[in-house]
């Protein structure tokens, strides 16, 4: 397995026991989900959504995982709930696998902002090759990504850390045996990115302007935070194993009223790609 390839036996069995994110995506499925479709399953984990998606009638699922692991138990999963000869496993990189052309793309390759996970790359590649065509119905269809200046305490322990924080909602408000972190927001919440999957190629790299109508004093830190947008009217936030709040502590002017940022990122290609500069205001 490559080295620059984001894969851990841990995660996608975080992703099974998150309920509100799988049920979610079993709604979804069996919204879009036919007898006799085509599905192809992008880092498919544990297997659950191709599951969902053969018990939605699907004929043919290709389900593509890297992980060499996940992949000889996903085989047996199949098999031992009646799916084998629906569900074909394929142990590969799914930027680069041999697929079909589908009628469903199901694509839970996501982390916050997509920054860490190879989502957008792999959707990409998956348009570049005609396994995504303009028929293709993607689960999720679109991906929204915000930012938001907060306040944020950065002492742990009695020094100050300025490390990423990553604040996923099981830490809890009271503890539970975690640290406590608190992060209040100081402006509004700015829509930076919104993602259509459905719509076409995903720019690979995000550079923009970002202004923030209202910033009270003292900014210290940014929260990058997304949604999915599973279909009308179901839209996910932070989850127990997706989505979580990350919070970057900045050098920031923590006065005034507006602020703008010139700011960067690169799609999959990690949170350290993301910069946020102050831009002079007139
Ligand atoms: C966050 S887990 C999600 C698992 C499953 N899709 C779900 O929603 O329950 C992402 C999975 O994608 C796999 N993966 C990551 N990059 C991949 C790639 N380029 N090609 C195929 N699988 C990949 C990982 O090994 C991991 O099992």
């Amino acid at each position: 397995m490559s080295a620059d390839i984001w894969s851990s036996t841990d995660f996608p069995y975080m992703c099974l026991k998150d309920k509100p994110r799988t049920l979610a995506f079993r709604q979804a499925i069996e919204t879009v989900v036919r007898p006799g479709m085509r599905v192809v399953d992008v880092g498919s984990g544990t297997g659950i959504l191709s599951l969902f998606a053969a018990a939605a009638g699907a004929t043919e699922v290709h389900a593509v995982e890297i992980d060499p692991m996940l992949a000889r138990a996903l085989r047996h999963t199949a098999d031992c709930n009646g799916f084998g000869d629906v569900i074909r496993v394929v142990e590969a990189d799914a930027a680069a696998a041999e697929l079909p052309a589908a009628d469903v793309v199901i694509a839970e390759l996501i982390d916050t902002a997509l920054l860490d996970e190879l989502q957008v790359p792999v959707l990409n590649s998956l348009r570049d090759r005609g396994v995504v065509t303009d028929a293709t119905r993607v689960i999720p269809g679109v991906y929204r990504t915000y930012l938001e200046l907060v306040r944020s305490d950065h002492e742990y322990y009695g020094f100050q850390i300025r490390a990423p924080k990553h604040e996923w909602p099981f830490y809890g408000e009271t503890g539970q045996g975690w640290h406590d972190t608190s992060v209040e927001a100081v402006s509004d919440r700015v829509l930076v990115g919104a993602y259509d999957f459905e719509a076409g190629w995903v720019a690979p790299e995000h550079r923009s302007i970002v202004s923030f109508s209202t910033v009270a004093p003292g900014a210290n830190a940014v929260r990058i935070s997304g949604e999915i947008r599973l279909m009308d009217g179901m839209v996910l936030g932070p989850t127990n194993a997706v989505n979580g709040d990350k919070i970057l502590p900045l050098e920031l002017v923590d006065q005034g009223a507006s602020r703008s940022f010139q700011v960067s990122f690169a799609m999959g290609q990690g949170l350290g790609t993301f910069t946020m500069e102050p831009v002079a205001t007139a």
